[in-house]
């Protein structure tokens, strides 16, 4: 019993503040590390709200981003920009979703 409500005071530590819907330096996007990235390549063509509104593992977010880059014109990432971002995006935009938001 005791086990499983620090298990659940765990997962409501973890998601901080549910709901929010503040808008800071990096509009809808959760701030963690990679947040800049992510922000500044993703939100020249389209609001980060449709980033923040996926909840993608890993290798659909990397398909995602090829994608973007083969029919939606994106620049190709660095291979180091593109590990970082895809990191974020898969931490912080995962299929738990975490910090889904609205539209
Ligand atoms: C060069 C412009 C451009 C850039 C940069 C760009 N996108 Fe997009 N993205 C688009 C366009 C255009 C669409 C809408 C395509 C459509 O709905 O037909 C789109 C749609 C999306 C969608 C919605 C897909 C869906 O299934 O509805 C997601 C998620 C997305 N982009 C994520 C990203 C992410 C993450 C990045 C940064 C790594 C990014 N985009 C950068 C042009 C861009």
């Amino acid at each position: 019993m005791r086990l499983l409500a620090a298990i659940a005071t765990l997962g409501v530590a973890a998601s901080a503040a549910p709901g929010q819907a503040e808008e800071g330096e990096y509009g809808v996007l959760f701030e963690a590390p990679g947040v800049e990235e992510t922000f500044y390549a993703c939100s020249a063509c389209h609001s980060e709200k449709l980033v923040a509104q996926q909840g993608l593992p890993r290798e659909r977010w990397d398909h995602l981003l090829d994608w973007m880059v083969a029919e939606q014109g994106m620049t190709e990432l660095e291979p180091e920009e593109r590990s970082i971002i895809l990191d974020y995006l898969s931490t912080h935009y995962g299929p738990d979703r975490p910090h889904f938001q609205r539209p």
